[in-house]
Protein backbone atom coordinates (compact mmCIF):
# COMPACT_ATOMS: atom_id res chain seq x y z
CA UNK A 1 0.00 0.00 0.00
CA UNK A 2 2.69 2.55 0.81
CA UNK A 3 4.61 2.07 -2.33
CA UNK A 4 1.00 2.84 -4.17
CA UNK A 5 1.04 5.84 -2.22
CA UNK A 6 4.78 7.06 -2.52
CA UNK A 7 4.35 5.94 -6.78
CA UNK A 8 1.51 8.03 -6.35
CA UNK A 9 3.15 10.79 -4.99
CA UNK A 10 6.11 10.78 -7.57
CA UNK A 11 3.89 10.76 -10.25
CA UNK A 12 1.90 13.55 -8.89
CA UNK A 13 5.12 15.83 -7.90
CA UNK A 14 6.67 14.84 -11.29
CA UNK A 15 3.37 16.58 -13.33
CA UNK A 16 3.91 19.45 -11.19
CA UNK A 17 6.90 20.00 -12.10
CA UNK A 18 6.77 19.25 -15.73
CA UNK A 19 3.60 21.32 -15.79
CA UNK A 20 5.99 24.62 -14.42
CA UNK A 21 8.30 23.57 -17.03
CA UNK A 22 5.72 23.29 -19.60
CA UNK A 23 4.83 26.90 -19.45
CA UNK A 24 7.54 28.37 -19.64
CA UNK A 25 7.50 28.72 -24.29
CA UNK A 26 3.96 29.09 -24.92
CA UNK A 27 5.15 31.17 -27.79
CA UNK A 28 8.91 31.50 -29.42
CA UNK A 29 11.22 32.73 -26.86
CA UNK A 30 12.81 36.08 -27.21
CA UNK A 31 15.86 37.14 -26.06
CA UNK A 32 19.45 38.00 -27.44
CA UNK A 33 22.81 35.82 -27.10
CA UNK A 34 26.36 36.51 -27.10
CA UNK A 35 27.73 33.92 -29.66
CA UNK A 36 27.00 35.75 -33.25
CA UNK A 37 28.69 38.74 -32.24
CA UNK A 38 31.25 38.28 -29.10
CA UNK A 39 32.09 34.80 -29.85
CA UNK A 40 34.68 33.19 -27.43
CA UNK A 41 36.88 36.30 -27.04
CA UNK A 42 34.42 39.18 -26.62
CA UNK A 43 32.33 38.44 -23.72
CA UNK A 44 32.78 40.04 -20.13
CA UNK A 45 30.81 41.04 -17.12
CA UNK A 46 30.80 45.04 -18.49
CA UNK A 47 29.94 43.49 -22.24
CA UNK A 48 27.06 41.36 -20.86
CA UNK A 49 25.71 44.49 -18.89
CA UNK A 50 26.06 47.24 -21.61
CA UNK A 51 23.72 44.73 -23.41
CA UNK A 52 21.06 44.61 -21.00
CA UNK A 53 20.95 48.11 -20.58
CA UNK A 54 20.57 48.68 -24.23
CA UNK A 55 18.20 45.80 -24.02
CA UNK A 56 16.13 48.23 -22.20
CA UNK A 57 17.10 51.94 -23.54
CA UNK A 58 16.77 50.39 -26.93
CA UNK A 59 13.31 49.58 -27.02
CA UNK A 60 13.99 45.88 -27.00
CA UNK A 61 12.47 45.12 -23.76
CA UNK A 62 9.08 47.04 -24.48
CA UNK A 63 9.02 44.80 -27.72
CA UNK A 64 9.48 41.73 -26.29
CA UNK A 65 12.68 40.82 -25.40
CA UNK A 66 13.46 39.21 -22.14
CA UNK A 67 16.75 36.74 -22.18
CA UNK A 68 19.92 37.47 -22.00
CA UNK A 69 22.26 34.47 -22.62
CA UNK A 70 25.85 34.17 -22.12
CA UNK A 71 27.12 31.93 -24.82
CA UNK A 72 30.40 29.80 -24.67
CA UNK A 73 33.70 30.85 -23.08
CA UNK A 74 32.12 31.86 -19.34
CA UNK A 75 33.31 29.06 -17.83
CA UNK A 76 37.17 27.76 -16.86
CA UNK A 77 37.32 24.70 -15.27
CA UNK A 78 35.59 22.82 -12.05
CA UNK A 79 36.99 23.15 -8.33
CA UNK A 80 38.24 19.96 -6.16
CA UNK A 81 34.27 19.05 -5.37
CA UNK A 82 33.16 19.57 -9.34
CA UNK A 83 31.74 22.83 -9.45
CA UNK A 84 31.86 24.71 -12.33
CA UNK A 85 34.33 27.81 -12.12
CA UNK A 86 33.27 30.94 -14.27
CA UNK A 87 36.37 32.62 -15.72
CA UNK A 88 37.16 35.64 -12.94
CA UNK A 89 38.94 37.98 -15.12
CA UNK A 90 36.15 37.93 -17.85
CA UNK A 91 33.11 37.76 -14.80
CA UNK A 92 34.86 39.19 -11.53
CA UNK A 93 31.65 39.69 -9.92
CA UNK A 94 30.89 36.36 -10.38
CA UNK A 95 27.71 34.87 -12.72
CA UNK A 96 25.22 35.17 -9.56
CA UNK A 97 25.82 38.97 -8.94
CA UNK A 98 25.28 39.46 -13.22
CA UNK A 99 22.13 37.26 -12.96
CA UNK A 100 21.01 39.88 -10.14
CA UNK A 101 21.66 42.89 -11.89
CA UNK A 102 19.84 41.08 -15.51
CA UNK A 103 16.99 40.00 -12.96
CA UNK A 104 17.23 43.91 -11.66
CA UNK A 105 16.08 45.35 -15.22
CA UNK A 106 13.59 42.60 -15.27
CA UNK A 107 14.87 41.12 -17.43
CA UNK A 108 16.13 37.05 -17.47
CA UNK A 109 19.16 35.09 -17.75
CA UNK A 110 20.24 32.61 -19.58
CA UNK A 111 23.67 30.71 -19.86
CA UNK A 112 25.44 28.04 -21.67
CA UNK A 113 26.51 24.40 -21.34
CA UNK A 114 27.31 21.52 -23.41
CA UNK A 115 26.18 17.75 -23.41
CA UNK A 116 29.56 17.06 -24.31
CA UNK A 117 32.70 16.60 -22.11
CA UNK A 118 34.03 19.73 -23.19
CA UNK A 119 32.18 22.47 -25.38
CA UNK A 120 32.24 23.47 -28.89
CA UNK A 121 35.80 26.20 -27.75
CA UNK A 122 36.98 23.02 -25.89
CA UNK A 123 35.41 24.53 -21.98
CA UNK A 124 34.30 22.10 -19.43
CA UNK A 125 30.96 20.98 -20.83
CA UNK A 126 28.33 19.15 -18.39
CA UNK A 127 28.73 15.31 -18.90
CA UNK A 128 28.52 13.32 -15.48
CA UNK A 129 27.88 16.59 -13.47
CA UNK A 130 24.64 17.71 -15.14
CA UNK A 131 22.90 17.46 -11.48
CA UNK A 132 25.89 19.66 -10.15
CA UNK A 133 25.52 21.91 -12.94
CA UNK A 134 21.61 22.04 -12.74
CA UNK A 135 21.71 22.91 -8.95
CA UNK A 136 24.43 25.78 -9.59
CA UNK A 137 22.41 27.11 -12.45
CA UNK A 138 19.22 27.44 -9.95
CA UNK A 139 21.08 28.81 -7.58
CA UNK A 140 22.41 31.35 -9.63
CA UNK A 141 18.98 32.42 -10.67
CA UNK A 142 19.41 31.15 -14.53
CA UNK A 143 16.46 31.19 -16.26
CA UNK A 144 17.27 29.51 -19.70
CA UNK A 145 19.86 26.78 -20.90
CA UNK A 146 21.32 26.19 -24.25
CA UNK A 147 23.02 22.98 -24.58
CA UNK A 148 25.38 22.15 -27.34
CA UNK A 149 26.18 19.11 -28.27
CA UNK A 150 30.38 18.69 -29.30
CA UNK A 151 32.40 16.23 -27.91
CA UNK A 152 29.34 14.28 -27.07
CA UNK A 153 31.19 10.66 -28.24
CA UNK A 154 29.33 7.65 -27.09
CA UNK A 155 26.05 9.72 -26.01
CA UNK A 156 22.88 9.47 -27.36
CA UNK A 157 21.05 12.74 -28.11
CA UNK A 158 17.44 11.33 -26.78
CA UNK A 159 18.88 9.97 -23.24
CA UNK A 160 21.62 12.85 -23.01
CA UNK A 161 19.23 15.74 -23.17
CA UNK A 162 16.71 13.96 -20.87
CA UNK A 163 19.28 13.55 -18.63
CA UNK A 164 19.68 17.32 -18.34
CA UNK A 165 15.89 18.14 -18.43
CA UNK A 166 15.71 15.58 -15.19
CA UNK A 167 18.33 17.06 -13.81
CA UNK A 168 16.83 20.65 -14.39
CA UNK A 169 13.42 19.47 -12.60
CA UNK A 170 15.09 18.03 -10.19
CA UNK A 171 16.86 21.81 -9.80
CA UNK A 172 13.66 23.15 -9.48
CA UNK A 173 13.95 26.67 -10.82
CA UNK A 174 11.74 27.03 -14.29
CA UNK A 175 14.65 26.85 -16.78
CA UNK A 176 13.38 26.95 -20.78
CA UNK A 177 15.61 24.12 -22.17
CA UNK A 178 17.24 24.98 -25.64
CA UNK A 179 18.70 21.61 -26.88
CA UNK A 180 21.39 22.65 -29.66
CA UNK A 181 22.32 18.83 -31.43
CA UNK A 182 22.05 20.88 -35.02
CA UNK A 183 19.14 18.88 -36.22
CA UNK A 184 21.90 15.96 -36.20
CA UNK A 185 19.04 13.13 -35.04
CA UNK A 186 15.99 15.09 -36.01
CA UNK A 187 14.94 16.13 -32.93
CA UNK A 188 11.17 17.31 -34.15
CA UNK A 189 10.57 13.54 -33.54
CA UNK A 190 11.74 13.22 -29.85
CA UNK A 191 12.35 16.32 -28.28
CA UNK A 192 8.87 17.84 -27.48
CA UNK A 193 8.77 16.53 -23.46
CA UNK A 194 12.87 17.27 -23.44
CA UNK A 195 12.77 20.52 -24.77
CA UNK A 196 11.23 24.03 -25.32
CA UNK A 197 13.40 24.80 -28.50
CA UNK A 198 15.59 22.92 -30.73
CA UNK A 199 17.68 23.77 -32.95
CA UNK A 200 17.40 21.95 -36.37
CA UNK A 201 20.68 22.95 -38.36
CA UNK A 202 24.11 23.75 -38.29
CA UNK A 203 25.80 27.25 -37.22
CA UNK A 204 23.95 30.44 -39.19
CA UNK A 205 26.30 32.70 -40.82
CA UNK A 206 26.49 36.38 -41.20
CA UNK A 207 25.62 36.29 -45.22
CA UNK A 208 22.76 36.08 -47.48
CA UNK A 209 22.96 33.39 -49.75
CA UNK A 210 25.69 30.62 -49.22
CA UNK A 211 25.62 26.74 -48.05
CA UNK A 212 27.85 25.76 -45.57
CA UNK A 213 29.11 22.31 -46.27
CA UNK A 214 30.89 20.58 -43.05
CA UNK A 215 32.94 17.28 -44.22
CA UNK A 216 31.08 17.11 -47.77
CA UNK A 217 27.93 17.45 -45.89
CA UNK A 218 25.39 20.42 -45.57
CA UNK A 219 25.85 21.77 -42.12
CA UNK A 220 24.41 25.62 -41.56
CA UNK A 221 24.75 28.55 -43.40
CA UNK A 222 23.67 31.32 -44.86
CA UNK A 223 20.12 32.84 -43.73
CA UNK A 224 18.94 31.75 -46.85
CA UNK A 225 20.37 28.50 -46.50
CA UNK A 226 18.87 28.14 -43.33
CA UNK A 227 15.77 28.63 -44.23
CA UNK A 228 15.22 26.34 -46.69
CA UNK A 229 16.54 23.21 -44.36
CA UNK A 230 13.32 24.24 -42.57
CA UNK A 231 10.89 23.28 -45.40
CA UNK A 232 8.81 20.58 -43.84
CA UNK A 233 9.65 21.49 -39.95
CA UNK A 234 6.07 23.17 -39.52
CA UNK A 235 4.24 20.17 -37.95
CA UNK A 236 6.57 19.69 -35.18
CA UNK A 237 6.35 23.17 -33.57
CA UNK A 238 3.49 24.37 -31.28
CA UNK A 239 3.25 25.73 -27.92
CA UNK A 240 5.85 25.16 -25.53
CA UNK A 241 8.11 23.23 -28.18
CA UNK A 242 9.66 25.05 -30.98
CA UNK A 243 11.69 24.60 -34.29
CA UNK A 244 14.70 27.06 -33.53
CA UNK A 245 16.65 27.79 -36.89
CA UNK A 246 19.19 29.24 -34.77
CA UNK A 247 19.79 32.95 -33.50
CA UNK A 248 19.47 36.24 -36.08
CA UNK A 249 21.88 37.94 -37.97
CA UNK A 250 20.01 41.09 -37.95
CA UNK A 251 22.51 44.16 -36.94
CA UNK A 252 25.68 42.13 -37.62
CA UNK A 253 27.01 43.81 -40.73
CA UNK A 254 26.44 41.49 -43.22
CA UNK A 255 23.46 42.18 -44.42
CA UNK A 256 21.42 45.19 -46.32
CA UNK A 257 18.77 46.13 -44.92
CA UNK A 258 16.23 44.86 -47.36
CA UNK A 259 18.45 41.56 -46.20
CA UNK A 260 17.37 42.51 -42.58
CA UNK A 261 13.94 42.75 -43.05
CA UNK A 262 13.52 39.68 -44.72
CA UNK A 263 15.62 37.31 -42.52
CA UNK A 264 13.33 38.50 -39.71
CA UNK A 265 10.46 38.61 -41.07
CA UNK A 266 10.63 35.24 -42.42
CA UNK A 267 11.62 33.82 -39.22
CA UNK A 268 8.75 35.41 -37.50
CA UNK A 269 6.83 33.62 -40.51
CA UNK A 270 8.00 30.25 -38.99
CA UNK A 271 7.68 30.80 -35.60
CA UNK A 272 11.51 30.86 -34.26
CA UNK A 273 12.74 31.71 -31.21
CA UNK A 274 13.87 35.68 -31.66
CA UNK A 275 17.24 35.38 -30.51
CA UNK A 276 18.95 38.69 -31.32
CA UNK A 277 22.79 38.15 -31.95
CA UNK A 278 24.06 41.98 -32.32
CA UNK A 279 25.69 43.99 -30.01
CA UNK A 280 22.48 46.15 -28.84
CA UNK A 281 24.83 48.78 -27.22
CA UNK A 282 25.92 49.92 -30.66
CA UNK A 283 22.91 49.19 -32.78
CA UNK A 284 21.79 50.84 -35.87
CA UNK A 285 18.70 53.07 -36.24
CA UNK A 286 17.80 50.59 -39.39
CA UNK A 287 18.19 47.43 -37.20
CA UNK A 288 16.67 48.39 -34.31
CA UNK A 289 13.83 49.49 -35.92
CA UNK A 290 13.65 45.81 -37.76
CA UNK A 291 14.02 44.15 -34.14
CA UNK A 292 11.36 45.77 -32.42
CA UNK A 293 8.71 45.94 -35.19
CA UNK A 294 5.51 44.89 -33.23
CA UNK A 295 3.36 44.20 -35.52
CA UNK A 296 5.79 41.78 -36.72
CA UNK A 297 6.73 40.08 -33.74
CA UNK A 298 3.15 39.86 -33.19
CA UNK A 299 3.12 37.41 -35.94
CA UNK A 300 5.98 35.23 -34.40
CA UNK A 301 4.13 35.37 -30.91
CA UNK A 302 0.50 34.64 -32.19
CA UNK A 303 -1.26 32.44 -29.79
CA UNK A 304 -2.26 29.98 -31.63
CA UNK A 305 1.47 28.58 -32.04
CA UNK A 306 0.99 27.80 -35.56
CA UNK A 307 4.69 27.67 -37.67
CA UNK A 308 4.23 28.87 -41.10
CA UNK A 309 4.85 27.21 -44.34
CA UNK A 310 5.41 27.68 -48.23
CA UNK A 311 2.47 28.06 -50.11
CA UNK A 312 4.09 28.48 -53.43
CA UNK A 313 7.18 27.48 -53.72
CA UNK A 314 9.94 28.57 -55.85
CA UNK A 315 13.62 29.74 -56.75
CA UNK A 316 13.07 33.08 -57.27
CA UNK A 317 9.37 34.27 -55.63
CA UNK A 318 7.85 32.76 -52.72
CA UNK A 319 4.78 32.63 -50.57
CA UNK A 320 5.11 31.92 -46.92
CA UNK A 321 1.47 31.47 -45.39
CA UNK A 322 1.01 31.25 -41.08
CA UNK A 323 -2.58 30.88 -39.82
CA UNK A 324 -2.92 33.16 -36.60
CA UNK A 325 -5.70 33.18 -33.81
CA UNK A 326 -8.91 34.23 -34.06
CA UNK A 327 -8.98 33.70 -37.69
CA UNK A 328 -6.57 35.98 -39.20
CA UNK A 329 -3.70 34.98 -41.63
CA UNK A 330 0.16 36.09 -41.87
CA UNK A 331 0.99 36.34 -45.76
CA UNK A 332 4.94 36.80 -46.47
CA UNK A 333 5.83 37.48 -50.04
CA UNK A 334 9.33 36.96 -50.99
CA UNK A 335 11.57 37.94 -53.62
CA UNK A 336 14.96 35.80 -53.77
CA UNK A 337 15.99 37.16 -57.40
CA UNK A 338 19.21 39.86 -57.53
CA UNK A 339 16.54 42.33 -58.98
CA UNK A 340 12.89 43.68 -58.08
CA UNK A 341 10.37 41.68 -58.71
CA UNK A 342 6.95 42.84 -59.84
CA UNK A 343 4.04 40.79 -58.13
CA UNK A 344 0.42 39.77 -58.91
CA UNK A 345 -1.20 37.38 -56.28
CA UNK A 346 -4.47 35.78 -57.15
CA UNK A 347 -5.39 35.33 -53.71
CA UNK A 348 -8.30 32.52 -54.67
CA UNK A 349 -5.51 30.45 -56.25
CA UNK A 350 -4.37 29.92 -52.59
CA UNK A 351 -7.89 29.47 -51.51
CA UNK A 352 -7.69 32.97 -49.65
CA UNK A 353 -11.43 34.14 -49.15
CA UNK A 354 -12.33 37.21 -50.81
CA UNK A 355 -12.99 39.22 -47.07
CA UNK A 356 -9.97 39.80 -45.51
CA UNK A 357 -8.76 43.30 -45.19
CA UNK A 358 -4.60 43.45 -45.49
CA UNK A 359 -2.62 45.37 -43.39
CA UNK A 360 0.94 46.34 -44.92
CA UNK A 361 3.17 45.30 -42.10
CA UNK A 362 6.53 46.66 -42.77
CA UNK A 363 4.56 50.18 -44.53
CA UNK A 364 2.32 50.48 -41.30
CA UNK A 365 -0.69 51.08 -43.73
CA UNK A 366 -3.36 49.59 -44.98
CA UNK A 367 -3.36 47.52 -48.32
CA UNK A 368 -6.75 46.71 -49.40
CA UNK A 369 -8.31 43.93 -49.06
CA UNK A 370 -8.23 40.28 -50.40
CA UNK A 371 -11.13 41.02 -53.30
CA UNK A 372 -8.43 42.28 -55.86
CA UNK A 373 -5.28 40.67 -56.57
CA UNK A 374 -2.42 41.96 -54.99
CA UNK A 375 -0.16 44.43 -56.53
CA UNK A 376 3.53 45.29 -55.84
CA UNK A 377 6.90 45.84 -57.11
CA UNK A 378 9.40 44.33 -54.11
CA UNK A 379 13.45 45.19 -54.19
CA UNK A 380 15.73 42.77 -54.15
CA UNK A 381 16.13 39.98 -51.48
CA UNK A 382 12.44 41.96 -49.33
CA UNK A 383 9.97 41.00 -48.32
CA UNK A 384 6.33 42.28 -47.77
CA UNK A 385 4.70 41.26 -44.47
CA UNK A 386 0.97 40.98 -44.52
CA UNK A 387 -1.63 41.02 -41.77
CA UNK A 388 -5.08 39.65 -43.28
CA UNK A 389 -7.82 40.03 -40.99
CA UNK A 390 -11.24 39.85 -40.88
CA UNK A 391 -12.01 42.57 -38.52
C1 LIG B 1 28.12 25.52 -31.52
C2 LIG B 1 26.71 26.09 -31.46
C3 LIG B 1 26.78 27.60 -31.55
C4 LIG B 1 27.62 28.16 -30.41
C5 LIG B 1 29.02 27.52 -30.43
C6 LIG B 1 29.80 27.86 -29.18
O1 LIG B 1 28.71 25.74 -32.76
O2 LIG B 1 25.92 25.55 -32.47
O3 LIG B 1 25.49 28.16 -31.53
O4 LIG B 1 26.97 27.91 -29.19
O5 LIG B 1 28.93 26.10 -30.50
O6 LIG B 1 31.05 27.26 -29.15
Amino acid sequence: MRRIFTLIFVLFCGAATAQKFNDLALTPPMGWNSWNKFACDGISEKAIRDVADAMVTSGMKDAGYQYIVIDDCWQVGRDSIGNIIADEKKFPSGIKALADYIHSKGLKFGIYSCAGKLTCAGRPGSRGYEFQDARTYAKWGVDYLKLDWCNSDGQTTKEAYTLMRDALYKAGRPIVFSICEWGNSKPWYWAQDVGHLWRTTGDIENQWGKVKAVEGKVWGGSVVAILDMQAGLDKFAGPGHWNDPDMLEVGNGGLTVEEERAHFSLWCMIAAPLIAGNDLSKMSKQSAAVLTNKDVIAIDQDKLGKQGYKILDGFDFEIYMKPLAGGDTAICLFNRTEKPLKVNVDWAKYKIGNDFKITDLWAHKSAGSTAANFKATIARHDVKMLRLSKK
